[in-house]
């Protein structure tokens, strides 16, 4: 059995307006009927899943189960980090929480801001990697097939090429976030995939990768997990013993270092909904280029997300061309489709001007 691991600490800065600190993306309906919240810990139900871990921090606690029930999935444990101290921190808080229930656990890692829309091919990827942590003991991540020179995302070096048939690899290398140079080469040579940011392993593969690679960061997270308190059925990690731990992604902090990894191949669908840009790459755009979102009229526009967040805010656009149009009663963005990677700094401004 394995227990889903749901990463939902982001604030997905990218997605202003829509994405706010208080409320960010993965809670939002940005396509689909469920939020991306929902619909990842949907994914992960069933025979082969115990209830999930959420780590998240304090202002999303009731919002996370409010959105499990809804979606009508008995929430696990709730993990509250007390501050974002990134990816490498909360895996192994988790891992070492749920090491303390169960020794032999096994956790899938997912982002709760991912859409993975075919489950079936999803179940056979996490079965396929279940495989490998069972018989290898390694550590497992999830490749998708690189159609760009992505610089945010992690690239997997094969030592084999796939065949198609979705069987695990090991990997030769990884390769965190590569310059755009390095991301083109790579893309060329052929022999790579991205890193989905979905991983498996057992706990104990986990936290033995924690001692060998980022050794730092065991003293104050271990501390935290075995001083956290129940706090309204969440469990709070400590405070004062996370002000200590490194801020790190688990790729910096373990994948780019262990040797013990293997990739499953994965075709299914899958889009990291990053930015506008991204959504605007999910969603099927009409003849023109054009998506559209909520009461919108779009005249003569091209290659341009018009997005009306409020079902009375009569939002049209004339003439546009490659633009980004996000229409909120409070707050209305209006970008360059080119600077989408560039939201991020009006959040900065914004709160700069605070
Ligand atoms: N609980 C918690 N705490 N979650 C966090 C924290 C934190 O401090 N920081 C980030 N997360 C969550 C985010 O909400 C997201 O769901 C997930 O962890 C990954 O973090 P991102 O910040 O989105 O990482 P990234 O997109 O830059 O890179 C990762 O994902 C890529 C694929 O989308 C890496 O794993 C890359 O290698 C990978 O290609
Ligand atoms: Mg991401």
């Amino acid at each position: 059995i394995i227990t889903p691991v749901i990463m939902c600490g982001g604030s997905g800065t990218r997605l202003w307006p829509l994405s706010r600190k208080s409320f960010p993306k993965q809670f939002a309906r940005l396509t689909g009927d469920q939020s991306l919240f929902q619909a990842c810990a949907a994914r992960m139900t069933g025979d082969a899943f115990d209830a999930p871990l959420v780590l998240t921090n304090s202002d999303f606690r009731f919002i996370i189960t409010e959105q499990l029930m809804d979606a009508g999935i008995a929430p696990g444990p709730v993990l509250i980090e007390p501050t974002g101290k990134n990816t490498a921190p909360a895996v192994l808080a988790a891992a070492l929480y749920l090491h303390s229930k169960n020794p032999d656990a096994i956790m899938l890692v997912a982002p709760s801001d991912h859409v993975v829309p075919d489950i079936e091919t999803f179940h056979e990827a996490v079965n396929e990697g279940l495989r490998v942590v069972q018989e290898q003991g390694h550590l497992v991540t999830f490749g998708i097939t690189p159609d760009r020179p992505e610089t945010g995302y992690g690239y997997l070096e094969l030592s084999a090429q796939p065949d198609g048939s979705g069987v695990a690899i090991p990997l030769s290398r990884f390769v965190e976030k590569p310059d755009a140079a390095t991301a083109t080469q790579m893309l060329a040579e052929g022999n790579y995939l991205w890193n989905a940011g979905i991983f498996l392993f057992s706990v104990k593969t986990i936290i033995a990768a924690f001692e060998a690679y980022a050794p730092e960061l065991m003293p104050a997270v271990a501390a935290s997990v075995d001083k956290a308190e129940v706090d309204l059925g969440f469990l709070r990690l400590d405070p004062e013993a996370w002000e200590d731990v490194d801020d790190i992604s688990i790729d910096y902090a373990v994948m780019e270092k262990t040797p013990d990894l293997s990739v499953v191949p994965y075709n299914g669908a899958w889009s990291d909904l990053g930015s506008w840009e991204a959504v605007m790459r999910e969603d099927t755009p009409d003849g023109d280029g054009v998506v559209t979102a909520g009461p919108v009229t779009s005249i003569d526009c091209v290659d341009t997300l018009l997005r009306s967040e409020d079902k009375d805010l009569e939002l049209v656009g004339i003439g546009l061309e490659n633009t980004l149009v996000v229409a909120m009663r409070d707050a209305v963005l209006v970008a360059d489709m080119d600077r989408a990677q560039d939201v991020k700094k009006a959040v900065s401004a914004l709160k700069a001007k605070q």
